[in-house]
């Protein structure tokens, strides 16, 4: 027990997690204490723009008083009751999620990861039910450079060997292909075992690589034409982060709830969220599809004991509410516009940064020097010491994914300090 925790500085603080806690992440040296809407406040009392909103799980804004407020009047009433039971929630959620998002069954979980696992077997079963693929040839396509969590099986179709390495042996039936490579997909397709294509619309940890314009939607019709199944991890990317509800949607304009006008909407069949289906206020993800894909799933054959507590739906109902009722997608795509805009003015006389990328409120800047340098890191220190919070990825990418509910005013206050941060390092 430690007396007195209240009295802990920032220092004191990282030294016991350093001590007691496995080194499992390298944070940066930061020890956040509150939040609210787009803002962090250290032990300290400093103040900072969160550029980071926990890998995207803050798309709502910390602490949303609207969510915060269903999760203590559900905490209040009954957090967990297992699926042994119905619970009073959850009929209610699978519901508006479905409709929401406009499928007819919804899986849910609790993690990331989980939900990709999900989706994996579910992949798998259709393969080997609804198409009679034997066990051992059924194989799922993947995209190099991925991320998709850090389970035994997921790590196996990874190539990012920090994040494999020493945790073999690995699962088979996976094969990656280059992202973004039409012909690759066309090619491995040609294989008559193939359940599905796993991917994510935008490859945000590798460092926000976005797609060509027609990508997603051509990956969707080779999918169909060869009877797989088109399976997008949008944990990251979903929920209004690109600019649109979902980034498959692409340039697809309308509300949540989508409207899929069919010249803009791409579906996938399998569709995984996570994140910011709760508003980073309790861990909620799920899987949707189509009773053809779903209906694979039978009592006993996959689940969680939190999966689908009342607890987490309610929270999950009112961040989607939140999403659609603040028009989060709608802030994400035109403070988008504007930031890249922005960057792309300062970049013209850079030396130090080579380009911004992204979409909507997903960005990310890549800093002219090697991945093994540390020139990402340092300017995140200085950003950090100029207020504003963000994390090197893949080493010189630094990128910039701020709450959804950002005003513009802020928005170019965040771009002030992050040009005046970059020039001391031109
Ligand atoms: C695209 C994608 N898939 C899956 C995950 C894993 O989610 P979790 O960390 O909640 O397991 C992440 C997390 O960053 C992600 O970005």
């Amino acid at each position: 027990m430690i007396d007195n925790p209240q009295a802990l500085s920032s220092k004191d603080l990282m030294e016991l997690e350093n001590k007691y806690g496995a080194h499992n992440y390298h944070p940066l040296p930061v020890v956040l204490d509150r939040g609210e809407g787009v803002y962090v406040w250290d032990v300290e009392g400093k103040r900072y723009y969160d550029f980071l909103s926990a890998y995207s799980a803050v798309n709502q804004g910390h602490c949303n008083p609207k969510i915060i407020n269903t999760l203590k009047e559900q905490a209040e009433k009954i957090t967990l009751t297992s699926r042994a039971f119905y619970n009073s929630k959850l009929g209610e959620f699978d519901k508006y999620i479905t409709d929401y998002f406009g499928f007819d069954k919804v899986l849910p979980m609790n993690t990331g990861a989980e939900a990709v696992e999900t989706a994996i077997k579910i992949c798998r079963k259709w393969g080997q039910e609804k198409k009679g693929y034997p066990v051992e040839k059924t194989k799922i396509i993947v995209a190099k450079d991925n991320f998709h969590g850090r389970t035994t099986t997921i790590i196996s179709f990874s190539n990012d060997e920090v994040a494999k390495d020493g945790f073999g042996p690995y699962t088979p039936g996976f094969e990656a292909i280059p992202y973004n490579d039409l012909a690759a997909l066309e090619e491995a397709l040609k294989d008559d075992h193939v359940a599905g294509f796993l991917v994510e619309p935008i490859q945000g940890e590798a460092g926000v690589v976005t797609p060509d314009a027609d990508y997603l939607r051509k990956v969707a019709e080779l999918c169909k034409k060869n009877d797989v199944l088109f399976i997008a991890d949008e944990i990251q990317t979903g929920i209004a982060r690109t600019g649109s509800l979902l980034a498959v949607c692409g340039n697809c304009n309308c509300e949540a709830s989508c409207e899929r006008q069919p010249e803009t909407y791409v579906r996938p069949d399998v569709l995984i969220l996570g994140k910011a289906l709760s508003g980073g206020a309790y861990p909620v993800s799920a899987v949707l599809a189509d009773d053809t894909v779903m209906n694979v799933i039978k009592p006993g054959s996959h689940g969680s004991t939190f999966g689908g507590n009342p607890l987490g739906v309610a929270v999950a109902m009112t961040a989607l509410d939140v999403v659609r009722d603040d028009k989060l997608a709608q802030n994400a795509r035109r403070l988008g516009e504007l930031f890249r805009a922005k960057m792309n003015e300062y970049i013209e006389s850079s030396k130090v940064v080579q380009l911004v990328r992204g979409r909507g409120l997903l960005n990310a800047i890549v800093i002219d020097d090697s991945p093994e340098s540390d020139t990402a890191w340092n300017i995140c220190l200085r950003l950090r010491d100029h207020g504003l919070l963000a994390k090197p990825t893949h080493g010189n990418i630094i990128r910039f994914a701020p709450p959804l509910v950002m005003t513009e005013e802020q928005l170019l206050d965040c771009v002030d300090i992050i040009t005046r941060t970059l020039r001391e390092f031109e």
